[in-house]
């Protein structure tokens, strides 16, 4: 550019040599690990008190009325500091990881994948300057129900799961919503307040989703399609807009 408006755009950088090397992937990775246990602790820190705060403070929309599908985009945008499988791969990645293993194990109905493409649809808080803890990591029991109450009698760390789950209820089946709901969920954490549905759930929905949710995530998984190709089913199966 030799015209008028290309002022701002010299290059100008230091010698090679006169700045420090660029730290190597070993350290990376060891900062990275160090920086996920430090937001997970946070995370554990959680008391019933910041739960009833988080529910407060997202009970009015954050991005106003969009279409689900802008959210679903955004995913590619959102990167999971804690994920000690995908490192800084994107969570659209992510999802199209699941539904690439549903795909090619013949499983893949219209429910999974849209289970699929928007269980992970909290995240799209990681933009919005939340802190990472409130956000991400498995969800415990903070505050107990009675034994064989029901999940929903229980009070669970909160995160992406208890958020996503506010926005898509009145628009999911009884069954997707649950799993949004509970999808970071430990059982073992939870089993003795399951109700009888809950149970169901679990054995039918959450324990064969996490199979794909936790087991395909890796940066070296290659997705045979392209998240567009699912526009279609999420704008057939979700209103064109609502509020997020
Ligand atoms: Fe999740
Ligand atoms: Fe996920």
């Amino acid at each position: 550019m030799t015209q008028a408006g290309s002022a701002g755009f010299a290059v100008e950088l230091p010698p090679a040599a006169a700045v420090p090397p660029i730290p190597p992937s070993a350290d990376l990775a060891r900062q990275y690990v160090a920086r996920a246990q430090a937001i997970e602790a946070l995370h554990n820190r959680q008391t019933p008190d910041d739960v009833a705060a988080l529910r407060e403070r997202y009970a009015a929309p954050v991005f106003g009325r969009v279409s689900p599908w802008s959210l679903i985009e955004m995913l590619g945008q959102c990167i999971d500091p804690t994920d000690q499988s995908l490192y800084g791969a994107s969570q659209q990645l992510h999802v199209l990881q699941v539904i690439d293993a549903m795909e090619r194990e013949g499983v893949a109905s219209d429910a999974l994948l849209l289970v699929a493409l928007v269980h992970d649809l909290g995240k799209v808080l990681l933009l919005t300057g939340e802190a990472p803890e409130n956000v991400v990591c498995m969800n415990i029991p903070v505050s107990a129900g009675p034994p064989g109450g029901g999940l929903d009698r229980c009070t669970f760390q909160w995160n992406h799961d208890e958020w996503a789950w506010s926005r898509l209820k009145d628009h999911l089946p009884g069954d997707l919503a649950w799993l949004v709901r509970y999808h970071s969920i430990m059982p073992g954490s939870c089993a003795q307040y399951m109700d009888d549905l809950d149970i169901d759930r679990c054995r039918r929905l959450l324990r064969p989703f996490a199979r794909y949710d936790q087991q395909t995530k890796s940066p070296f998984n290659v997705p045979q399609r392209p998240l567009a190709h699912y526009r279609a089913l999420v704008e057939r199966a979700l209103p064109s807009t609502m509020m997020f």
